[in-house]
């Protein structure tokens, strides 16, 4: 997992390089950012030295000022979209104020205001700036916006007075660090096969018949589950998505390829889940050449073959498989006739019909739905959403939730 050290101007900068040690024995991907005023402290060589990476200490690198490229200007997006922790330590008060006001006029405030991974402030100040009232309004309001605020020590300051404003202990800071990014092992020594997208059957040479899935839940699972120390096969269909870094991917177009690449695999895996939207049709001709237009066109389309059904049949003893059901009414009574006909172990029941949730949706609402029970799963983000599904995956290994044969009537239960 990837951590973002922010380093700000203060004396305490010195202990950021010992903090950077100390994630990094946690195995996680340390990268450090600093301020400008930061660097009248520390070297950026420091922290290159430790982490093996480039240290990021402006908007405009020197190497772009020249022709004023957009190249650096863009990376505090990238680099906030793939951390996975931001810690500012130390935070002065002069950044606790910008990121309170969403002044972002540097590359650690710019990074702030785009990231959405959890970030943590360590403030280390002179004890009167501590206490002063704005810069207690100003972690107020990024208490409010849920910023994790490693308090300072009380102590001998810097500046020779005696208060709080000391840096918090790098184990207080890196205990904050691992909290938040809810390290969890759980899925360790699973193979976990999943598919997403939506696959394409030609019509000609231009043209397909496709459907709105993008992938992204499919490819949310695969992080998911890949954090969770799972080996990830993520077999996909066409998306513009990037798949996590050490999954091994496997992209498909059509059903057929979707299928062989799944069952070539099937040995391999402990746990399928089958989040792709797969064509149910196919046309029964592919034409060689592009269809012109000249009047009405009928299309005699035949079915795919069902590779959610096929696994189930050809599983290995132990090996869950999970379907996806995507439906537009009567949902509960079409997912568990699905999962009944289909002989999976649980369906993650979509209904598509529903606003805001979905295909192609950054949020998702699902029930998961077994032989003997339904959980509700209530709005939230597909990433969230899919360590609650994998929790409930892993809770059918425990023999509370093992397959019942009854056909008995499902209770719905709110797992909000
Ligand atoms: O990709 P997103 O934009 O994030 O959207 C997510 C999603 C809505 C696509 C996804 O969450 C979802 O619901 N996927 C299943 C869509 C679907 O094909 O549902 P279905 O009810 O038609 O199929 C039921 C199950 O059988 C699915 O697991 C499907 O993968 C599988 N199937 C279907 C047809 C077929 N020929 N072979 C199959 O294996």
């Amino acid at each position: 997992m990837k951590v973002t050290v922010g380093v700000t101007g203060g004396i305490a900068a010195y202990k950021s390089a010992e903090l950077v040690r100390d994630l990094q024995k946690h195995a996680l991907d340390v990268h450090v950012v600093m301020t400008q005023a930061a660097q009248h402290f520390v070297q950026p060589l420091t922290f290159a030295a430790l982490t093996g990476h480039k240290v990021i200490t402006g908007l405009w690198a020197p190497e772009d000022s020249d022709t004023g490229e957009a190249a650096s200007a863009i990376e505090h997006i990238d680099a906030a979209q793939t951390t996975d922790a931001l810690v500012i330590a130390p935070a002065t008060a002069d950044i606790l104020a910008k990121m309170a006001h969403g002044i972002a006029d540097d590359f650690l405030t710019t990074m702030y205001l785009a990231t959405t991974a959890p970030v943590i402030v360590a403030p280390a100040m002179n004890v009167n700036m501590w206490q002063h009232p704005a810069t207690q309004a100003n972690l107020e309001t990024l208490a409010s916006r849920n910023v994790r605020i490693v308090s300072p020590e009380s102590g001998y300051l810097a500046c020779g007075m005696v208060g709080a404003g000391r840096l918090a202990e790098n184990s207080a800071i890196v205990e904050a660090v691992l909290s938040v990014l809810h390290h969890r092992n759980d899925l360790a020594g699973e193979t976990v096969l999943i598919t997403a997208g939506g696959t394409r059957e030609a019509l000609d040479p231009v043209r397909f018949l496709g459907n709105r899935s993008s992938g992204k839940m499919g490819y949310a699972l695969a992080d998911a589950a890949q954090r969770r120390g799972a080996r990830v096969i993520l077999v996909t269909a066409p998306t513009a998505l990037r798949a996590p870094a050490n999954a091994e991917v496997v992209q498909v177009i059509t059903t057929e390829d979707m299928r062989r690449a799944v069952l070539d695999r099937l040995d391999q895996t402990t746990i399928v889940i089958k989040a792709a939207a797969v064509a149910d049709y196919r046309p029964r001709v592919q034409v060689g050449q592009k269809l012109r237009r000249s009047g009405p066109l009928t299309l005699e389309l035949e079915p795919t073959e069902d590779i959610l059904a096929e696994v189930v049949e050809r599983r290995r003893k132990g090996t869950l498989i999970i379907g996806f059901a995507a439906e537009t009414e009567d949902a509960l009574a079409h997912g568990r006739d699905k999962l009944l006909r289909k002989g999976a172990d649980a369906i993650v029941l979509n209904d598509v019909s529903r606003e805001g949730v979905g295909f192609d949706s950054d949020r998702n609402a699902v029930t998961f739905l077994t032989r003997d029970r339904a959980m509700e799963l209530p709005e939230m983000s597909k990433r969230e959403l899919a360590d609650r599904i994998l929790d409930e995956i892993l809770e059918l290994r425990h023999p509370r939730h093992m397959l019942s044969e009854s056909d008995s009537d499902i209770s719905v239960k709110s797992g909000a």
